[in-house]
């Protein structure tokens, strides 16, 4: 990893209709209120994944959760965001397959 600004992580959080039916309104509240200069929290359009919203995307890692509830941010901020290891329950099954 280089300096801060090229390790910042970018936490994705979808705000289309599907995901904002299933509660990522607060989902996106819940990581602003935690967020940290670790990270930065955006919100977002539609990432394509709709079926399984919430939708919340760490990029550069190109993680991919989903049906992320409000309850789940404290987690995927303290183990992946401060710790960089990816939250196995929450991955997008699809999108990382278990093997
Ligand atoms: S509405 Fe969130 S991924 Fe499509």
């Amino acid at each position: 990893m280089g300096n801060d600004e090229e390790s910042q992580r970018q936490v994705l959080v979808c705000q289309h209709v599907n995901c904002v039916a299933n509660g990522s309104r607060d989902v996106l509240e819940a990581f602003l209120a935690i967020a940290t200069s670790d990270f930065e929290v955006i919100a977002v359009g539609c990432q394509g994944q709709c079926n399984m919203g919430v939708t919340v995307r760490v990029l550069p890692d190109e993680t991919w959760y989903c049906r992320v509830k409000p309850e789940d941010v404290p987690v995927i901020v303290q183990q992946h965001l401060q710790e960089g290891i990816p939250v196995d329950r929450l991955l997008h099954p699809r999108l990382h397959p278990r093997f």
